[in-house]
């Protein structure tokens, strides 16, 4: 099949693009340094080429991700960044974990998450500190008595975690870094306080910051990237040496003049980062299931014809999807199942 031949919107994943990819990072942080983040991408055949790639830690931000990549027996051990005190839930992410024989361990940030994660049967939990994003994450001062009240219910502390989402789009290299420096020292102050051999941070935006050697060390363990094995237009702008390798193909159902409409709208695309791109023409708006675009003086577009539509924010975008095809150039070689969606 070749990829006009598809059914559109159609999420399309160039394979080369996507293994140059995960190559370029898996050279940057190899092994368990890298803790790939599945929220990305929210696909186990994708993950499993993370394996491939050396990685065998993952992280995950529903139990609806754990629970799927312990079921499809991808990776060695899995964190669930992010607060959760569902009580089924949980308990249904420690038995998939406990049937696949892969570790588990939750994100904690308050005394009601240690409550829900032990009476969930969870064993090993990661205390969340807030580093600057003011989101999920305890104060730096506090960690080190959750840890304690932690270990006095019998649950093993591994360490802790704290994402700099505030720091991803810092374009100046050096203030990033900087700045990602003192967020980090945030970290490791919490970390001297709860100990263990985690220090779990970091996202695409940040992950050049935490290479040692840099200048300004951060003292992490693992970065927690996810967004740079597909990338999108808001990540590009870093230019970090990861290719845009997610399209979305749609087709043109409607033409006045130089303005074209095409079938990705709202519907099938993440724009919490704004605009999606079209290579070589102007994307006006989105609404529902409309997109509407302007070509150049003289290149008017075509009924039927088919465009090229690159997300801003990926993560949304594939939530929104069921199947991602895979393409090389224009030929449909495979197809993988979004198997991660939903919580
Ligand atoms: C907890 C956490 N870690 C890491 C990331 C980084 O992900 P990405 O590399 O896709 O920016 C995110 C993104 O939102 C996150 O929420």
């Amino acid at each position: 099949m070749r990829i006009d031949d598809l059914a559109t919107p159609a999420l399309v994943v160039d394979v080369d693009a996507l293994d140059r990819n995960l190559a370029v990072m898996a050279a940057r942080f190899d092994g368990a340094s890298l803790r790939p983040h599945v929220k990305a991408h929210k696909c186990t055949a994708l993950a499993a080429r993370q394996v491939a790639q050396g990685h065998r830690t993952f992280t995950c931000a529903t139990p609806r991700e754990v629970v799927g990549m312990a079921t499809a027996g991808v990776g060695e051990h899995l964190l669930l960044a992010n607060e959760v005190l569902d009580h089924d839930r949980l308990t249904a992410m420690v038995e998939a974990c406990d049937r696949a024989g892969i570790g588990l361990a939750v994100a904690i940030d308050s005394v009601e998450t240690l409550d829900a994660a032990r009476r969930a049967g969870v064993r090993e939990v990661l205390i969340d500190v807030e580093v600057g994003l003011p989101r999920c994450g305890i104060s730096p001062d506090a960690a080190g008595s959750l840890a304690d009240a932690a270990r006095r219910a019998g649950i093993e502390v591994s360490g802790v975690m704290g994402y700099e989402g505030h720091l991803q789009m810092v374009t100046d290299r050096v203030q990033q870094r900087e700045q990602v420096a003192q967020s980090m020292a945030m970290l490791r102050h919490a970390h001297d306080e709860v100990g263990g051999p985690i220090v779990s941070a970091g996202g695409t935006g940040t992950h050049r910051a935490h290479v040692i050697g840099l200048g300004h060390p951060t003292g992490v363990t693992e970065i927690q990237a996810g967004s740079y094995a597909l990338m999108d237009t808001q990540y590009e702008e870093l230019g970090d040496g990861f290719e845009r390798a997610l399209t979305i193909i749609g087709t043109v159902i409607s033409v006045n003049g130089r303005r074209g409409v095409a079938d990705v709208g709202l519907k099938a695309l993440g724009m919490d980062h704004g605009n999606p791109a079209i290579d070589g023409a102007t994307v006006w708006f989105c609404s529902d299931e409309h997109l509407t675009f302007a070509t150049p003086e003289g290149t008017g577009p075509v009924v039927g014809s088919r465009v090229r539509v690159t997300p801003a924010h990926v993560d949304p975008t594939i939530a929104r999807h069921e199947t991602i095809w895979l393409a090389q150039g224009d030929d449909v070689v495979g197809q993988w199942s979004v198997d991660l969606r939903h919580w």
